[in-house]
């Protein structure tokens, strides 16, 4: 997939730059061409020479390449002889000076200088990763069209545990990979997904849920990436996982916060999936500390949460496609129906928990979709991805006719 594709490799101070040189086999290894730019700091934890040997090509370090004769490393030309520029790792200090667009380095102009999409793959320490500051610049970057390829959680450096760690070489290369294969159909398009379920707190060590497990919207997730839509997931507690360069993930724990993301994102998208097991109802009052195992019986006053889709139907523009789920017990066709009538949507995709390996936590599902004009689809037992996949060329249809009639 990498094959001849020109990856410009900016390497920062970090202990983590020594898997940017596995990362860089696998590119070569790939077929990809290789130019590293390394910082002063980032020369301090591996060698030039390492990665020079692995990239067949020498490393870049500072504006002059030959102070006697006067020969430069020309940043503008690096910049626009990439297809991709990839930071890794990307530190918080020079986050913080792409953020603000300081250009005190070589490693720096070339960013400033790229018209090739940019990504960055964070490494550093738990808390330096969860700093307001540091979240900000990433939240900057990503305004700027920047990729962010999340660190992972596990150990660090420091000998603390938690999110900071560089993603994994593999990751990354595969990351690129479908970077550079994502097709065409919905590129340029929005598509705004809910997926997994949602947490109602009782008290501080309880609360209300599903089962469940955001398999199914992953894998739509993952499905309207390969189309080469820009995907936001708005995501229930799961522990799934999915790196890919056209999805960002909106994690949320409780209905009302899916339904503040969904609806802050709703203007934006040309495609809306409601995937998410969202809870009905949640308890009236969060009980502030643990309750008291003493009466016989004990009774959670429950109360109404919004109804996501329902009122995104409402808000819905012409040109939006709308899809949502149904997950049936009985009446299910009849039931499906009506939620699609209530919620506007212009397909339904229906699994019911009747039917063997369909609905929660696995990995296939048997769906009916059912279309808004009248027409319907039972597909077989299918894994979820390719169940996914079908789904998603449908909606393509759907949007391509909501665009055709103006
Ligand atoms: O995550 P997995 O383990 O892979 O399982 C997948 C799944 C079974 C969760 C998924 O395929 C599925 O069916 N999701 C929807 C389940 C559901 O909550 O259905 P529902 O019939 O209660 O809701 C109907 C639709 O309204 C759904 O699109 C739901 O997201 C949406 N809804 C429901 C309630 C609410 N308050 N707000 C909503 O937006």
């Amino acid at each position: 997939m990498l094959k001849g594709k020109k990856i410009l490799i900016g390497v920062c101070g970090s202990i983590a730059a020594y898997k940017t040189a596995t990362l860089i086999r696998l590119l070569v290894k790939q077929q990809a061409e290789v130019q590293v730019i390394i910082t002063d700091a980032a020369a301090d934890f591996i060698s030039p020479l390492t990665l020079a040997t692995l990239s067949k090509k020498p490393v870049l370090k500072h504006y002059t390449a030959n102070s006697e004769t006067g020969e430069w490393n020309n940043h503008v030309a690096l910049g626009l002889w990439a297809d991709l520029m990839l930071i890794a790792p990307a530190t918080a200090h020079t986050l913080a000076k792409m953020a603000s667009g300081l250009c005190d380095n070589l490693l720096m102009a070339a960013y400033l200088s790229a018209r090739c999409p940019v990504a960055v793959a964070p490494a550093m320490d738990l808390d330096m990763w969860h700093h307001p500051a540091t979240q900000r610049n990433i939240s900057r970057l990503q305004a700027d069209g920047c990729y962010v390829i999340p660190p992972g959680e596990g150990e660090l450096a420091s000998g603390l545990s938690g999110k900071g760690r560089m993603a994994e070489p593999e990751q990354i290369a595969q990351w690129l990979s479908l970077f550079f294969t994502a097709s065409n159909w919905l590129k340029g398009k929005n598509v705004l997904l809910t997926a997994g379920p949602t947490i109602e707190p009782i008290d501080p060590v309880r609360y209300i849920t599903n089962h469940s497990t955001g398999k199914m919207g992953y894998a739509l997730a993952q499905a309207f990436a390969d189309a080469g839509a820009s995907v936001r997931l708005i995501s229930g507690p799961v522990s799934l996982q999915l790196l890919h360069p056209l999805v960002q993930i909106t994690p949320v724990h409780t209905a009302r916060q899916m339904h503040q993301a969904v609806m802050e994102r709703l203007s934006q998208a040309d495609i809306i999936v409601h995937c998410a097991a969202v809870a009905d109802y949640a308890p009236a009052q969060i009980a502030p500390q643990k309750i008291k195992k003493q009466e016989e019986r004990l009774t959670l006053d429950l109360v109404k949460n919004p109804d996501i889709a329902a009122e995104a139907g409402q808000r819905l523009q012409w040109h939006q496609v709308h899809a949502g789920f149904a997950l049936e017990t009985d009446h299910e066709e009849a039931n499906a129906h009506q939620k699609m009538l209530r919620k506007n949507f212009d397909l339904i995709v229906l699994n019911s928990l009747n039917q063997k390996g369909a609905g929660f936590g696995h990995d296939t599902n048997r769906v009916t979709l059912l279309f808004r004009d009248g027409k319907r689809e039972d597909l077989p037992l299918l894994p979820k991805n390719e169940v996914a996949r079908i789904i998603v060329q449908h909606l393509t249809q759907l949007l391509q006719t909501k665009s055709h009639v103006v």
